[in-house]
């Protein structure tokens, strides 16, 4: 049975095995989120990110799928990278939002991870509704089975907050 916590804050300053970025399939940076874990994390997470790609993502990582790298100096073990899909109004693209949160769990899963923050992946830049992301990142995690046991969506401010809160 996995615990689903809130909390209101930076999610590079939770202490968690693993934290989930919003990345961008280029895995080598970005704003929002992955901007924040770069900083703080420091240079080997994007070694690692630039390792993964020459190795193993030439073309880069595929919107809906997850990746993990070291968490550098952030207080973790390690930083799954997933990649959301852009909101579109002419595309139902949620199947995809629903992957992200599905691949982290099974890289934590195999990672061995026990407790993983999550930030609200798509709700920022790429402009999906906070309600919509909210529902579909809740329903999820209640959905997979996984032997992570304590799921934490990290919400950065109240908006994001109470819209995690109305889906628990
Ligand atoms: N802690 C917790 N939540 C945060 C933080 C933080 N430090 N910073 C922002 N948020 P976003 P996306 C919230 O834009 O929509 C990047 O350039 C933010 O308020 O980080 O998936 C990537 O490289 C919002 O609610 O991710 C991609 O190109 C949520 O986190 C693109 O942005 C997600 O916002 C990904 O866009």
């Amino acid at each position: 049975m996995t615990t689903i916590r809130l909390v209101q804050g930076d999610i590079t300053r939770e202490s968690a095995d693993a934290i989930v970025n919003a990345a961008n399939s280029s895995l080598l940076g970005g704003g929002g989120v992955d901007g924040a874990i770069h900083r703080r994390g420091g240079p080997a997470i994007l070694a690692d990110c630039q390792k993964l790609r020459a190795s193993h993502y030439g073309k880069g990582l595929p919107t809906g799928k997850a990746v993990a790298t070291t968490a550098g100096d952030l207080d973790a073990r390690w930083v799954i990278h997933t990649v959301g899909p852009r909101y579109s109004h002419e595309e139902d693209r949620s199947h995809l939002l629903a992957s992200c949160y599905r691949e982290s769990l099974r890289v934590a899963d195999e990672l061995g991870a026990r407790t993983v923050a999550f930030p609200a992946v798509s709700a920022g830049i790429y402009g999906w509704p906070m309600d919509d992301a909210a529902r579909i990142a809740v329903e999820t995690v209640r959905e997979t089975r996984t032997a992570v046991e304590e799921v934490r969506f990290v919400l950065f401010d109240e908006t994001a907050y109470r819209a995690f809160a109305g889906r628990i």
